[in-house]
């Protein structure tokens, strides 16, 4: 057995702090120790308490000084967005015709999907991300490529390609017959082997014709355990131009209601256009949204309402949604997640920020068997922040008195810099 032990400051999350830190929803130890076995979580608790019975042939990793988080999981990110990211200007849906559609045409190359996946997959694991859900461009190809570079990493990845047969570039479309065949063969040959699973992902309603959300909903039907991945109520014109290409449906979710995709492992990006009814829909369904700040902000898009989600009772992760999203570190979302919760007048606490990035999302997609959290037996996929990383997170850290003050500092002064470690299934795979 491959036994290894972390000691440092070390945070973990049981159940959702809510609005006032429930003690019995997280583990905080001041100088713990983590024990690793085969890439498993083994043990935690305090050093002092852990470290007289601890086995000799365990070998100890010195963490001191430092905070030992479970791996941050992106619940929306697009991976062949990644040279878009940083784009100047424009609203939703000509950004999408100006930036996105045309660097998504190069993944029809499989050297060019292989070469960007893996510049991918390397910057989420410096940013401290372990698991995404990932949507490719149209391309089976695409989904291939970020496939085998999870696949050489170990990392636990969800990704799908996408369907759009409307409203779309032409030489962007697959059809109802041929993205149903192609998601299919892909989840054949990836859904469920080793870490991966793979998620239909239809990419918005106005770019599949109601044939293809249909051919979208037999699949699902056929592959009950496998995610449905798409984006829904980013932002007001999108919203009307689904009420105009989709006529008697109540609302935008109602749409995919209507063509049997809302259920658990559904995930739903953005969600910032819904009303009562939508969110507790949601809720009974099981299905979850990703909170996306850094796109619906510099894309003025809305301001997701978190607190009324959460009464509602609806799953919610966190997504980058890079390349509309302006950061691959889930720190600078969770800045984001905290402003935008201010100007809608309720708070998020650091400690319930960072549950959202690792319990919370691993329960919104139905993974918290796996990951999420240090309980014995999770596969140990963790990160190691430096709160002394830049010389200003080193001098108002120094003089934080209580964790929640060197949370707040790390999301609001840090970024890729605060990663100094990330480890895979027990495996150091980035350092600073
Ligand atoms: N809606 C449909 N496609 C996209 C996309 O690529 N990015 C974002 N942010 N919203 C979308
Ligand atoms: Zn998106």
């Amino acid at each position: 057995m491959r036994l290894q032990a972390y000691r440092g400051s070390i945070l973990h999350f049981l159940g959702d702090p809510g609005e006032d830190d429930a003690a019995s929803a997280f583990e905080y130890f001041a100088d713990g120790l983590l024990v690793v076995a085969d890439g498993h979580i083994s043990k935690l608790g305090s050093a002092a308490e852990m470290l007289p019975s601890l086995d000799p042939a365990c070998t100890i990793a010195d963490y001191r000084g430092k905070l030992i988080l479970p791996g941050f999981i992106d619940g929306h990110v697009h991976f062949v967005q990644t040279d878009v990211i940083g784009s100047y200007g424009r609203r939703l849906l000509e950004w999408l015709e100006r930036y996105t559609f045309p660097a998504e045409r190069a993944f029809a190359n499989p050297e060019h999907a292989r070469q960007v996946a893996d510049y991918f997959v390397t910057e989420l694991l410096r940013n401290g991300t372990t698991t995404a859900l990932v949507m490719g461009s149209v391309h089976a190809t695409s989904a291939e490529a970020v496939f085998r570079a999870a696949q050489a990493r170990g990392m636990r990845l969800i990704a799908g390609k996408v369907m759009m047969d409307r409203n779309c570039p032409e030489d962007l479309r697959d059809t109802a017959a041929t993205g149903y065949a192609e998601s299919k063969a892909l989840i054949e040959r990836w859904h469920g082997k080793g870490r991966l699973q793979y998620a239909i992902t239809p990419r918005f309603a106005p770019t599949s014709t109601p044939e293809q959300l249909e051919a979208a909903a037999r699949l699902a039907a056929e592959h009950p355990d496998a995610y449905i991945h798409t984006h829904l109520a980013e932002n007001e014109e999108e919203v009307a131009w689904v009420r105009e290409l989709f006529p008697g449906y109540r609302s935008y979710l109602d749409v995919y209601d209507g063509y049997r995709l809302l259920r658990r492992r559904a995930m739903f990006a953005h969600s910032v256009w819904l009303d009562d009814r939508d969110r507790a829909r949601l809720a009974e369904s099981g299905a979850a949204v990703a909170h996306c700040p850094t796109c619906n902000l510099v894309m003025g898009s809305g301001l997701f309402d978190l607190a009324a989600a959460t009464r509602a009772g609806v799953h919610v992760a966190l997504g980058t949604d890079v390349g509309g999203g302006t950061s691959f570190c889930l720190l600078r979302v969770l800045d984001e997640v905290y402003k935008v919760a201010q100007l809608r007048r309720y708070t998020v606490s650091p400690l319930r920020a960072y549950y959202l990035a690792t319990l919370g999302a691993a329960r919104a997609l139905d993974l918290d068997a796996h990951i999420g959290n240090f309980r014995p037996g999770r596969e140990a996929d963790f990160i190691v922040l430096d709160p002394a990383a830049t010389p200003l997170l080193a001098r108002r850290t120094a003089g934080a008195r209580t964790l929640t003050d060197r949370l707040f500092l790390l999301t609001t002064l840090g970024d890729d810099r605060v990663v100094a470690h990330t480890y895979v299934l027990g495996r150091l795979i980035h350092t600073r």
